[in-house]
């Protein structure tokens, strides 16, 4: 609605006009209105589904997600579609459920503890081609109509590796120094064409107020974090890019805290 447009100088003024535009759209057209949208009547088409897709692992295959609406009057039923310019319409396939749960970067899925609690879809793109614009339909199908999110691509504008595995953070013996180490993670395609690199990032609290340091990338799988100081805490985590910096950096890894030795 153009409601949400309208930039309120003050924060009163702008309860004021909701509440004057909600009454005058309860009084036009007799719909309850609460947070300035008018509910689904059962006879309407579904919205267009709110799709994000990602590489975990490149360069081959990518994955779609969304999340169907929490309640939904008509059934949905949703038409998966994937072509490259002038190419054949290929299925973007449903997840397989045999397939291990994916380690699923929140912050990048729509709907995952999110607003819409609806039961979350997933579809896998294979056998893309390198530096490739592909067109994306996902549709929204119920038997009163139909939306769609279409979407242009390439694989390389959506690269998001998963996070590192299996973090380990030990205090080196006799130092105040702190050694890292990881492994790559597992569902990237292929390490030795496509490699990754790395940014460890360390947080603590001072007296209060609190620091942190983001080391630069770098390609190797360990790193030791010195000058730190006895008795203090530190909170440690990875993340994965591609080599060369495409799309987007994986996720934090879960934060390891550890105390380092008093003396
Ligand atoms: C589809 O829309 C028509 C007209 O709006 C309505 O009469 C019908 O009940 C709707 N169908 C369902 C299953 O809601
Ligand atoms: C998010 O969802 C996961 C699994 O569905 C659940 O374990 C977790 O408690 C949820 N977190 C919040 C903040 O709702
Ligand atoms: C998207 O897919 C739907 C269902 O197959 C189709 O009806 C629609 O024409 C497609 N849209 C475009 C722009 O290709
Ligand atoms: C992570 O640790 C587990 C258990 O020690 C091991 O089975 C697995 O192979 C490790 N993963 C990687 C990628 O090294």
């Amino acid at each position: 609605m153009y409601v949400q447009d309208y930039v309120c100088p003050r924060r009163c003024m702008c309860v004021l006009f909701w509440l004057c535009a909600c009454a005058m759209v309860t009084l036009l057209t007799g719909v309850l209105c609460s947070d300035g949208t008018v509910p689904t009547a059962p006879s309407d088409p579904p919205s267009p589904p709110e799709v994000r897709c990602w590489s975990p692992s490149y360069p081959f295959k990518a994955l779609c997600s969304w999340s169907e609406p929490p309640q939904t009057p008509l059934p949905i039923q949703y038409i998966t579609t994937y072509s490259m310019k002038g190419g054949e319409i290929q299925q973007c396939r449903p997840y397989p459920t045999s397939m291990p749960p994916l380690p699923s970067p929140e912050s990048s899925l729509p709907g995952v503890n999110g607003s819409s609690p609806g039961a979350r879809r997933l579809c896998v793109l294979e056998g893309l081609k390198l530096y490739t614009s592909y067109k994306l339909n996902i549709t929204a199908v119920n038997p009163n109509g139909s939306a769609s999110h279409l979407q242009t691509f390439t694989i390389e504008d959506i690269v998001k590796p998963d996070p590192p595995v299996n973090v380990t953070v030990r205090v080196v013996p006799g130092k105040w120094k702190l050694l890292v180490k990881w492994a790559p993670p597992p569902s990237w395609s292929d390490h030795t064409l496509f490699p990754l690199k790395y940014q460890v990032r360390y947080h603590w609290d001072n007296k209060g107020t609190p620091h942190e340091i983001t080391l630069d990338p770098f390609e190797d799988t360990k790193k030791v974090l010195p000058g730190l100081f006895p008795g203090r805490s530190y909170v440690v985590q990875v993340c994965s890019i591609e080599l060369m910096g495409l799309g987007q950096s994986s996720d934090w890894s879960l934060p390891i805290t550890i105390t380092m030795p008093a003396h």
